[in-house]
């Protein structure tokens, strides 16, 4: 392998020169650059990013842990992340803590040990060993997602860089609809307990159905845990109910999955039988019949802000801690039980408040 040494005999420089034309250190006359760079084409030269790491104890790596990467949601938050690390120069290691916690600190220290600049993390229901992990060794660290840090006693003050969409308002608004559709008895199938995205979601359900005057009954408030099987289960105990529901919200798109399975399994359609409006848009939600009444997440944006954070923290580790939030956007479908309406210019834009019915 030729080595910077080789690269500055070959173009008859010294190896500073080479030095300066591979990183931009210091101006070098074109004539000599041009030396330089033939010199390093005729012999392949690439170069040691390990060596360089050595002298400036920066990998220009970043980690990522998010669990269930295999999730449309989470696949689109790393093409963000990935994308914005390779504009600015970075690399990515990827791990998956599944959601575990043991397992988060261990392939967190995993990407410690490999010595990645910074850190992003989707946390699991109980990031406690990953937070002193990464307070005892310093790591820069942003959170996406699952918001952390907020004191109890101070909901204010972020001591992390979080980044996260918005929950309750996206998930009151899909009750809402469906309370303007005359619906009285409307479910929520939650996520894993423990997360902040469950709970945001199961507190704007509950301010939707306050909102239209009905009154909360936890019969209808189950637990799907994040995942199909577990919305399986979930809305096969709401269809048991003396008087089940007659309208669901899924507060993400795989227990979309798990329940559309259980109605199937029941022989129910929707909207007919139950309505059904969901948190999360994905590629095939306009493929079933009827189409999915959704709540889109800007995870791309998610994965590049995260980036952004990360960069700005490295750049000043002194700065105030920030948590960003984006907004979802109401994506109107027909599994809510409305008709299929012309196509928009913007199928994004949400409908204004009322006529959406
Ligand atoms: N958080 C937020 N949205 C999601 C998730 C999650 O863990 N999974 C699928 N959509």
């Amino acid at each position: 392998m030729a080595t910077m040494v080789d690269v500055a005999r070959s173009a008859g420089v010294s190896v500073a020169t080479v030095s300066h034309v591979l990183n931009d250190t210091r101006p070098v006359l074109p004539h000599t650059r041009q030396a330089v760079l033939d010199a390093i084409d005729r012999l392949g030269y690439t170069p040691n990013t390990l060596a360089r790491s050595l002298v400036t104890s920066r990998t220009h790596s970043i980690g990522l842990a998010v669990s269930a990467i295999s999730n449309p949601y989470f696949t689109e938050i790393l093409q963000g992340v990935e994308a914005a690390a390779l504009e600015h120069g970075y690399s990515l290691l990827i791990a998956d803590p599944h959601d575990d916690p043991a397992h988060e600190r261990k392939v967190v220290q995993l990407l410690h040990e490999r010595r990645v600049d910074g850190m992003i993390v989707a946390p699991s229901p109980d990031p406690r060993e990953l937070l002193a992990y990464l307070g005892r060794h310093e790591v820069p660290a942003v959170f996406l997602d699952r918001l952390i840090g907020f004191e109890a006693s101070d909901t204010s003050v972020p001591r992390h860089d979080q980044i996260c969409a918005e929950s309750a308002e996206p998930t009151t608004r899909l009750v809402t609809h469906l309370t303007d559709l005359g619906h009285r008895r409307i479910a929520l199938i939650a996520g894993l307990p423990g997360l902040s995205t469950t709970r945001e979601r199961i507190a704007g359900y509950r301010h939707g159905l306050a909102a239209a005057g009905l009154p909360y009954d936890e019969r209808l408030l189950v637990h799907g845990d994040s995942e199909a099987a577990g919305a399986e289960r979930a809305t096969d105990a709401l269809l048991s109910l003396a008087v089940p529901p007659t309208a669901m919200v899924t507060a993400n798109n795989a227990m979309t999955i798990g329940t559309l399975r259980a109605l199937r399994e029941r022989g129910l359609s929707v909207p007919e039988d139950i309505a059904l409006c969901c948190f999360d848009d994905f590629a095939w939600a306009d493929l079933f019949t009827p189409r999915l009444t959704a709540i889109a997440q800007p995870s791309k944006e998610i994965g590049a802000q995260a980036v952004r954070l990360l960069l700005d923290r490295l750049a000043a580790p002194d700065r105030p801690a920030r948590t960003v939030r984006l907004s979802c956007s109401f994506v109107h479908r027909t599994s809510c039980g409305c008709p299929e309406r012309p196509a928009q210019s913007d199928p994004s834009d949400p409908p204004e408040k009322g006529t959406d019915s």
